[in-house]
């Protein structure tokens, strides 16, 4: 693996204990980008849109892969993230964008108005780990239309989050679920997977593959595309 590839100090890491490790952190970045080539039609051309970058983890994953795509763009709500990020990945082809929107946990003085910084139909490929797991129900249904909006013609979303086949559509922090201690403001969200799926087909959106339980904390995949 090329050293030079700068990596964030782990207190600017999201992911908890996955991501916690160099090797694990540039492995998860690397992993994602290869599958998004497999599922996602990722390609060095492609225009990768990173909606809740983090410090750049995929960021990290495409120049340990592949050095750039055409246009890799990050956008998160965290000012401290996006900042390392912009100051030691961006180059001619990388590029941050801190937003300034409402999250209860991430970012809960921000503007309630939806908005993903992108012109409409210009996302080849829309990255979203772990994001949709800690919104609720108006948001995901919110920005579900937003991320169809940016999505070009032959496009597609892959994202991860918490669904089970016949539980409640939608809840905050539920007890015993993974085993794991949920807490604080949207710490897990996990939705009835067919209210989930009626969420993404009222924004345009159809389910092109599906993978159950297998990512972080037992998230799910999804690949989406225009219906
Ligand atoms: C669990 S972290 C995942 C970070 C990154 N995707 C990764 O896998 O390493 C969720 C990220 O989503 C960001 N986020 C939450 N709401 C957002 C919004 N409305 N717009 C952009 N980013 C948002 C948070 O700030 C946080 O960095």
């Amino acid at each position: 693996m090329p050293d030079e590839i700068p990596l964030p100090p782990p207190r600017l890491r999201m992911g908890g204990a996955h991501f916690a490790s160099d090797e694990d952190f540039v492995a998860g970045g690397v992993r994602d980008v290869r599958l998004l080539a497999e599922v996602a039609g990722l390609q060095r051309d492609s225009r990768l849109l990173d909606w809740g970058c983090g410090a750049g983890r995929l960021a990290i994953g495409v120049k340990h892969e592949w050095g750039h795509v055409a246009d890799y763009h990050g956008v998160d709500v965290q000012k401290k993230l996006v900042r390392w990020a912009r100051n030691h990945l961006a180059d001619d082809h990388t590029r941050f964008t801190l937003v300034d929107q409402h999250n209860d946990r991430y970012n809960p003085d921000g503007k309630t108005k939806r908005r993903i910084p992108a012109d409409d139909g210009s996302v080849d490929v829309l990255y979203s780990y772990s994001v949709f797991s800690h919104m609720l129900t108006d948001d995901v249904a919110g920005y579900a239309q937003v991320m169809a909006r940016v999505l070009a013609p032959e496009g597609r979303i892959w994202l991860t989050c918490f669904v089970e086949d016949g539980v409640p559509d939608c809840v905050e922090n539920p007890q015993d679920y993974l085993k794991l201690d949920w807490r604080g403001p949207l710490h897990c969200v996990r939705f009835d997977r067919e209210f989930f799926e009626s969420l993404m087909a009222a924004a345009g959106l159809r389910v092109d593959r599906f993978e159950h339980g297998q990512e972080t904390d037992g998230q799910s995949m999804y690949v989406l595309a225009h219906a």
